[in-house]
């Protein structure tokens, strides 16, 4: 009976050692001994049979699409309560989106809250259709209109609904599969030979496995398009790719709910998908620039030290943190007296000469404290803010920093989410903090549960648990059955920083009255409207370093573009090579910041000087490209696109770049290609089919749709900037505040003839909350065309204080001008060399203005 092919099989036992009885004995087919240790990872020896799962009874057409009520066949699934009536309701979203909602319709179940729209009406003309199969099980395919291509095709089998293990595979079009996290994965297009990944938030050390955040969000290739899928379910939760290609998803709770975006380019997926969870935070200016941390400075003395010498090489720096050790014994909200004597006048002072600082706060408050001597746990008491146990009453008490026990903030819960604005508002008044970091907000937990452990229940100990670390689903957090005013744990643990994020942003706001910034290790998906992200506990190895380009790529998919690994490594004492190179990538994290590990060696940029030069050589190539970085974030704000982004989602008709992961772009203009290998001194890189621009020089070089190899030795970072593009830039400085003052220039790229070159530019105040909403910005189109050089303003509402661009150079221009007019004027200077460069300065263009200069 059985013909399915091997790489469609769908597991009978995940992740469970089985043997020919126990796989009959489920129905299932059995396929030869597996070799011990081997099958997790390996194609399944007993797989499920395609009839196995649920007979369709009826279809009806509905306001917003279709629903099928489907009973499921004789054969139980072998979890136990199952659910034997489902219903699916296709809803027909927008045209670029359809929801696939799968559910029991006699019993609520947790939905995660993050609310995308559902209108009452059908999409007038979708670019999908869907398919629906009755024999021999069940199933349904996804079918992109244009092309009739099947996008996704559950009629492989393997459906099971039941109360604590819901699955639904399904096969793609092609192998090519990006996203889901929050892991460290190898490689940017993932394994399709049967890899499993588990998803459930957790306190753990960058590395393969479940990490801290949770984004059931996947895209796909489809010929030369691409769509997305979104499932909305915050269980514990994990994929298998296999070779079908498909994948094969399972969760331990809630609802299968799927939002499939039809793109058809790599960059409308984004766009629709943050369209449907929220646009990405918009950073403040000051975000843009180089950031430095560490655990453990230990004192105002080390910390003032590692400023001082990153100054003093004129390295430029923005932001300074604070980590715990600030604190008066790792309580919240306080700093020592002793070893951060100065501090608030510190941080006033480095505030004054233009850098920001933002502070750590974690979500665990001491709760052992001698009465009277710590008010944030006396308020947070008063109000009753805590996490609470199964009971609902008692306090759910865990172990973390502090020396005391602490209990956890319920952000979820109204009073609590005052109470913790209070704070920030509070402890603004002694120390002038301009962002907060939300660390350990999984939530982790040293004591395993709780301080008195878990009960042993379905909750705490499910039939089936994920592909994911730690023996129990409680290990280094806090137990399942445990209390919020979201849910309980089981169904709300991975949204526990999601929901810290948006009242820390409200807070910030109300503290400082500016834009501000949230830095938030956990993460789910919508997390980006309010917060930012980086991605945690790494190690200085070169490892680490390739991958962390991978992290970041995904969570600009995740709609959190603004995104960076801890340059240099936070675990183990880097190196100055491995350092060095770091920072060459990390001046390209669109969070760029250096942070260290408590006993570290110092690893900031001043600790060398060697290591100080190549690093402001290379931070002054970012703070050049600051407008360009600011204008790609305000793009992501008000249209959902990614800043740091894949050759893949630029160039998607060219297969070569769908497995490319060591080299990125910044938008659609700027290529970079970072050395990622010990003792390397050249770079293998991948020119797409476009004109390519040296930065440094502006010389066109030779290669199109071809590899080269690119010398870089360690001074030297290879950029490219893209024909057909025009990038704002202004001169360095050594932090923002300066650098905004300076003069801008404008760097136009010519691409192939008859190819348009074209260009934005945003600017405004860099740190008001409202500039988009209230409309007080600028925003310019800039094209060249017909040999002009045109600046269009579409919007003018922020008077600059007299900013202009003064510099404006054309590479790849093929003849010199004989003379050039602005804005209808004769200007003399200008120069053009051998490398085809034309420079044009002593301008004064107003970037309140439109302009034109022609050639
Ligand atoms: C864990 C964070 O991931 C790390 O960045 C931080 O330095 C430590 N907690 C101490 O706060």
């Amino acid at each position: 009976p059985n013909n399915i092919r091997v790489e469609e099989r769908i597991d009978c036992y995940p992740l469970e050692d089985t043997n020919k009885d126990k796989c009959i004995s489920r129905g299932c087919y059995w396929c030869g001994e597996s070799s011990k240790g081997e099958k997790q990872d390996n194609f399944p020896y007993c797989f499920i049979p395609k009839s196995h799962g649920y007979k369709q009874i009826s279809v009806s057409d509905t306001n917003k699409g279709q629903r099928v009520t489907l009973e499921r066949r004789n054969t139980p699934s072998w979890f136990g309560e199952d659910i034997n009536r489902v219903v699916i309701d296709f809803e027909f979203q927008e045209n670029h989106r359809l929801r696939v909602k799968i559910f029991d319709p006699s019993k609520e179940r947790f939905e995660v809250p993050l609310d995308i729209p559902s209108p009452n009406t059908k999409a007038p003309n979708p670019l999908y259709r869907i398919e629906l199969t009755e024999e021999p099980a069940f199933g349904f395919k996804v079918i992109r209109t244009t092309t009739n291509q099947i996008l996704y095709d559950s009629t492989i089998g393997g459906m099971i609904i039941s109360d604590k293990f819901l699955q639904i595979a399904g096969k793609l079009a092609s192998n090519k599969v990006y996203g889901f996290g929050e892991n460290e994965h190898p490689t940017f297009a993932h394994d399709t030979n049967w890899k499993r990944w588990g998803i459930f938030a957790r306190d753990q050390p960058v590395s393969p496995t479940n990490l801290y955040g949770v984004h059931p969000f996947f895209t796909s290739i489809d010929g030369s398009n691409m769509f997305g899928v979104f499932i909305k379910n915050s269980h514990a939760q994990g994929i298998q790719l296999t070779p079908a290609p498909g994948i094969i998803y399972h969760t331990i709770g809630g609802i299968l709910d799927m939002y499939f975006f039809l793109g058809p380019s790599p960059s409308n997926v984004v766009s629709q998908f943050t369209e449907a969870i929220g646009r990405p935070f918009f950073p403040p200016y000051w975000g843009m620039g180089f950031q430095l941390s560490r655990y453990g400075f230990n004192s105002l003395q080390n910390m003032s030290l590692a400023v001082q010498r990153t100054r003093q090489y004129g390295v430029p720096l923005d932001v300074l943190y604070g980590d715990i050790d600030v604190f008066r014994d790792n309580l919240d909200f306080t700093y020592d007296e002793v070893r951060y004597a100065g501090l608030p006048e510190y941080i006033k002072k480095i505030r004054g000469e233009g850098m920001k600082y933002i502070q750590i706060q974690d979500p665990c408050i001491s709760n052992g404290e001698p009465a009277g001597s710590y008010p944030p746990y006396d308020r947070g008491q008063a109000a009753d803010v805590w996490v609470k146990e199964f009971d609902n009453v008692t306090n759910a008490e865990g172990k973390v920093w502090p020396l005391n026990n602490v209990f956890f903030p319920d952000y979820s819960k109204q009073s609590c989410q005052e109470w913790w604005i209070q704070e920030n508002i509070e402890y603004r008044k002694t120390i002038e903090f301009d962002g907060i970091w939300i660390d350990m907000n999984e939530p982790a937990n040293f004591a395993k549960g709780s301080t008195k452990g878990c009960r042993d229940n379905p909750l705490n100990r499910p039939l089936f648990k994920p592909k994911i670390m730690g023996d129990t689903l409680y290990d280094k957090t806090v137990c399942m059955d445990y209390e919020t005013v979201l849910g309980s744990q089981y169904d709300t643990h991975s949204l526990y920083g999601w929901s810290e994020a948006e009242p820390s942003l409200r807070a910030m706001r109300r503290a400082t009255g500016k834009r501000s910034l949230v830095v938030s290790r956990s993460t789910y998906t919508g997390a980006g409207k309010y917060a930012v992200h980086w991605l945690g506990d790494n190690k200085s190895q070169w490892d680490d370093l390739a991958r962390s380009i991978i992290g970041c790529l995904e969570f600009n998919l995740f709609g959190i573009p603004y995104v960076g690994a801890d340059i240099c490594g936070f675990f183990d004492d880097t190196t100055l090579e491995l350092c060095t190179r770091w920072h060459q990538l990390g001046a390209f994290y669109t969070f760029s910041r250096n942070h260290n590990a408590i006993r570290q060696q110092d690893q900031d940029p001043g600790v060398h000087p060697t290591l100080a030069t190549f690093t402001k050589d290379v931070l002054e190539i970012r703070y050049t490209l600051i407008p360009f970085l600011y204008t790609l974030f305000y793009e992501a704000h008000t249209q959902g696109h990614t800043v740091m982004r894949s050759l893949m989602e630029q160039f998607i008709k060219d297969s070569e770049t769908h497995n490319i992961d060591k080299q990125f772009m910044w938008g659609s203009a700027i290529l970079i290609n970072p050395v990622l290998e010990q003792g390397a001194s050249t770079v293998d890189v991948y020119f797409p089919d476009d004109r390519w621009y040296t930065w440094s020089t502006g010389v066109e070089v030779p290669f199109r749709k071809q590899r080269s190899i690119i010398s870089a030795p360690l001074n030297v970072i290879p950029i490219y900037m893209r024909g057909g593009s025009i990038i704002p830039t202004q001169v360095p400085a050594n932090s923002t505040f300066y650098s905004r003052k300076n003069p801008l220039g404008i760097i136009v790229n010519q691409g192939d003839l008859d190819d348009s070159v074209k260009g934005t530019f945003y600017w405004d105040d860099g740190e008001s909350s409202d500039s988009i909403e209230s409309l007080k910005y600028i925003y310019m189109d800039l094209e060249f065309k017909d040999n002009s050089i045109v600046g269009t303003i579409q919007h003018s509402n922020y008077s600059s204080g007299g900013l202009f661009f003064e510099n404006v150079k054309v590479n790849g221009l093929q003849v010199a001008p004989v003379t050039i007019t602005v804005d209808g004027q004769a200007h003399t200077d200008f120069t053009y060399n051998q490398n085809k460069v034309l420079e044009i300065t002593n301008l004064r263009l107003s970037i309140e203005r439109s302009f034109r200069i022609e050639l």
